[in-house]
């Protein structure tokens, strides 16, 4: 019986040079498409006051009471929140917009700051019946209530500030 052991190393076939070629090629193409594409963000800035509580109805007085402070008020309290809307996306070839600020203002009023404004939120609107209205659970419900109503190829984030130093970004 014969053995041999083979030190030669198998040279590439065409078929891996055709598929390196075809790789390298896809690759260029990305980048010359990417370098293409100018993205922009544009900011809209809106205001609304509210009153709120934050409770948790699982836990005792006590704990809520340790873990929300004056937060938990059971008489509520209000916040000026200031809201920042940011869209990014191309600049549209016709208008150099990349969405009609008037149009995004008149969203926001219709679809939150108008539900929002002088209300309780726990009280007044059903997403937060069983919600706390911390800032980061307010900043989840506007993303959701705006985002089918703008295009899907727009990047939508969220900021609400609930005091001059307190505030939150959704999506992060
Ligand atoms: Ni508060």
């Amino acid at each position: 019986m014969r053995f041999s052991i083979s030190s030669e190393i198998t040279p590439p076939g065409q078929l891996y040079y055709v598929k390196c070629l075809f790789i390298s090629a896809v690759i260029y193409i990305c980048r010359c498409l990417n370098s293409q594409i100018m993205r922009v963000a544009v900011y809209r800035k809106e205001h609304f006051n509210a009153a709120h509580r934050l409770n948790n109805p699982d836990w005792s007085d006590e704990k809520n009471d340790r873990v929300f402070g004056k937060c938990n008020n059971p008489g509520f309290h209000g916040h000026n929140y200031e809201l920042v809307v940011k869209l990014t996306g191309e600049p549209d070839k016709d208008t150099g917009y990349v969405f009609d600020m008037k149009k995004l203002s008149a969203l926001i009023r219709e679809n939150v700051t108008q539900r929002f404004d002088h209300k309780n939120l726990n009280l007044d609107l059903e997403e937060f019946k069983s919600l706390n209205p911390t800032a980061e659970n307010i900043a989840v419900v506007i993303y959701d209530l705006l985002r089918d109503k703008i295009a899907d190829g727009l990047e939508l984030k969220i900021y609400l500030y609930e005091t001059e130093r307190n505030f939150v970004e959704y999506p992060a």
